[in-house]
Order: C-alpha cells, then structure tokens, then sequence
C-alpha cells in the first residue's frame, strides 16, 4: 500500500500523505489541507521543504507561485521566502511563514501537520 506510514520509525500520527515522491521533482510545488491549515511542500536540490501555504502579506495561495532554488516566490505581489526556513527575502511581506516537517518514506512525500 504506498500511502501506508506502515511500522514506520519517523512517522508519527501528525504526518498526513501529501503525493508519491515522483509526483514532485525539484522546482515543484504542491499544496495540502489540515484541519487549520493550508501547507505548500517544495523540493530542493532533491530534498522536501514545507512552509504555510498561504503568503503573510495578504492571503494568495503560495502553490500558485513559483520555486527557484530556495527562494519561494509568491504569485500576488511577488514575496520572496526562503522555503527551508520560512524567512523572508524579499518584501513586501515582512512576516516569515510557519515551518511544517517534511520527510519522504517508502517513495512517498509526508508533511508534518504540527508547526516546528
Ligand atoms: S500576497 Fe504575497 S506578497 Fe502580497
């Protein structure tokens, strides 16, 4: 089963499915749903990142965006963060976004829905 955390040692029931892992290759960007929020998940140089899905500034959906490198760019007024860390680059935005868990397992992406 490949959504299946199994007897997984590093996914706890925080972790949700977010896509199999070749579904997202560098540069891309997917988004998912929690009861409170809305998650964006990158990947970098091969490794997965997640951060809120939603910009600081004024609420566009960061999904529709675009990644180049590290620098998370959001599609409404064109903020630039930092995906690994959530930090801002470039304004307008001047708060940084929420940092989320992202790990691969068994060929599959898992966010984290508790906040770092
Ligand atoms: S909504 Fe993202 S920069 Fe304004």
């Amino acid at each position: 089963m490949p959504h299946s955390k199994g007897e997984s040692p590093i996914l706890d029931d925080s972790y949700m499915y977010v896509c199999s892992s070749t579904e997202l290759e560098d540069d891309d960007l997917m988004e998912c749903e929690t009861e409170s929020d809305t998650i964006v998940i990158g990947r970098v140089e091969g490794k997965v990142y997640a951060v809120d899905g939603i910009c600081s500034h004024a609420h566009a959906e960061l999904v529709d965006g675009e990644l180049e490198g590290t620098c998370l760019t959001c599609p409404l007024h064109f903020a630039c963060f930092d995906i690994r860390d959530g930090s801002v680059l470039e304004g307008p935005a001047e708060n940084p976004l929420n940092v989320y868990e992202a790990v691969e397992y068994d060929g599959s992406v898992w966010v984290s829905c508790e906040r770092r």
